[in-house]
This record gives C-alpha cells, structure tokens and sequence, in this order.
C-alpha cells in the first residue's frame, strides 16, 4: 500500500513557526498540501516566514508570545477562524535562556515554566476544546527534547521545565483517545538551527574553546556522526501529525541521530 500523508486540504496550526525547528514543519505540512497558520512574537520575523512560505500553498501568521495567556487564546481562536477549525497543532516553542541549574533564579525559573510547561498545556486545551466541539478526529504533536530523556548540561531550566511534555503527552492520549483526538511528541536531538548555534557558543565559552570545537566534540557523541537538519525532523511531524499514524497515541519519537544511550 503506497504511503500517503493525506493532508490536501487539511487545517495545520504550527506554533514558533518564523524560523527553525517550527518554519521546517510549516512548510513541510504546506508542500502536502494542508492549509497552515504559523506563529511566531516577532512581526517583522513572522512577516519574512510568510514571505517565503507563501508560493508553496495557502498560509497565514499570528503575531503571539506563547507565554502569555491571552496571546494563547487569541492565537486559537485566530487560527479556527481562519481555518475553518484545526486538524492538527503542532507545537514548538522558544528556548529558555542556557545556564546551569545553580546559575538560576526565581523568576528564570517562572518563566521557563510558563514557557515551556503552562503554554503547551493551556494551547493543547484550547485546541482540543475545538476539536472535541467540532468532532474533528485531530491530532496534537508536541515537539520537545531529547533532553527529557537524558538532561543537557547548561540548559537546566529546559532539563526540568520540558519534562513536562511527556506527562502531557500521556495524559492527554487517554484522555482524548476517546474522541479519536491522538497526541505525540517528537524529541529533537542536535538539529541545525540558530537555537543549536547558541547552545555550542555557551558550550564552547564556558570550556574556553570555540563554538566550533564545541561542535565537534559534540558530534562524536552522535552515532551516525552529524547534526541533523530541521527538514529531516520535519518529517515525523508530519508523520505523527497525519493519518499516516493513525493508531498511534501517547508515544514519544526521538529523532536524534541515535544520541540517545537509555533504553525505554
Ligand atoms: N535546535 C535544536 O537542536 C533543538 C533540540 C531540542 C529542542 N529544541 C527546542 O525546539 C524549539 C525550537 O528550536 P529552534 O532550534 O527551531 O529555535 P530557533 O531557530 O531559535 O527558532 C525559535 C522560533 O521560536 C519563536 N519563538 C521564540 N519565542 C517565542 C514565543 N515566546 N512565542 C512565540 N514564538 C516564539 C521564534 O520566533 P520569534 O523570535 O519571532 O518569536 C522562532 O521562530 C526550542 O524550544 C528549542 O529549545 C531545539
């Protein structure tokens, strides 16, 4: 049986979509064919994503900081009207500042929970409240970390913060498989990315040597030896956020070149 996506035409909602890890799953869903909204806090950013995602389908922006409430609800109800309802959501957010856990405080630790605790939770119930109203057989796809598998050193806030995403995820499948809504996440390894530049500067600052060397060592770590590129990762959104996956739920995918050593 040849595989098909089967998303002509269906409703996409991808959340920090002006560049990186979110532009990549925009426009991987967009050359499927599916209607997408994208999101980013940046206008002038959004505006260029747009620019250049535009000749490939039918795609509209959100201006929205995903760590604040009413941005959230705003962007959701933005994007049903403009689509007509969501299919699918996926979710990508912005990264909390690197540091390592005794370098933080109080309010860095707020603000990587809204981030990246609240604002998926309360984005995913806003969605699915739409979905159930609507008995749309959806699909919610988180993207996450692999560091919730194996802590980051320097990315504590993440480390913790991020976690958050498998019990999510979990939750939420046995809550919602019922009503044929079905909910992954992906967990990115190294993925070429401006967020992954930044990680190998702090790396490299804080062992005194370069960003590239930092890389580097890096790399070794990885079996099968490179950075992985965000259209490779683009791809298992659009796996988990398609009938192509449809009977699975509650799972998490690593997609990270093998980085990961646990088992289970
Ligand atoms: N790259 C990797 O290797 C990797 C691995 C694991 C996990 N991650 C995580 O995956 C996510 C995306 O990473 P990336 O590599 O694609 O980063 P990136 O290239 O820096 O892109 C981040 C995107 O998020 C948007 N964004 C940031 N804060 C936002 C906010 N508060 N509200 C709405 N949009 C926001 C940015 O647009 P604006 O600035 O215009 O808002 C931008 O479009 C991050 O959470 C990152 O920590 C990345």
């Amino acid at each position: 049986m040849p595989l098909h996506s089967g998303l002509a035409g269906q409703r996409v909602l991808v959340t920090a979509a002006s560049q990186g890890i979110g532009f990549a799953a925009a426009k991987a869903f967009l050359e499927e064919g599916a209607r997408v909204v994208i999101n980013g806090s940046d206008s002038r950013r959004l505006e260029a994503a747009l620019s250049r995602l535009r000749p490939l389908g039918t795609v509209s922006g959100v201006v929205g900081d995903l760590a604040q409430r009413a941005d959230l609800e705003r962007l959701v109800g933005e994007a049903q009207k403009t689509l007509g309802g969501i299919d699918t959501l996926v979710y990508v957010t912005g990264s909390p500042a690197p540091g390592t856990f005794m370098e933080q405080s109080f309010e860095s630790w707020q603000a990587a929970a809204s981030l990246l605790t609240v604002s998926p939770a309360y984005l995913a119930q806003r969605v699915a409240e739409g979905m159930v109203a609507a008995k749309t057989p959806g699909r919610l796809v988180f993207s996450a970390s692999f560091a919730i598998r194996e802590p980051i050193p320097n990315i504590a806030t993440s480390n913790v913060c991020r976690i958050a995403i498998a019990g999510l995820v979990r939750t939420l499948a046995r809550e919602l498989g019922p009503k044929q809504i079905r909910v992954n996440g992906v967990l990115p390894g190294y993925i070429g990315t401006d967020r992954v530049r930044h990680v190998f500067e702090d790396a490299g600052r804080r062992r005194g040597i370069s960003a590239e060397a930092a890389q580097a060592a890096l790399v070794q770590e990885i079996p099968l030896g490179r950075i992985g590129s965000p259209e490779e990762l683009a791809r298992a959104f659009v796996f988990l956020g398609s009938d192509m996956s449809s009977y699975v739920t509650g799972a998490l995918l690593p997609v990270d070149g093998g980085i990961l050593r646990s088992v289970g």
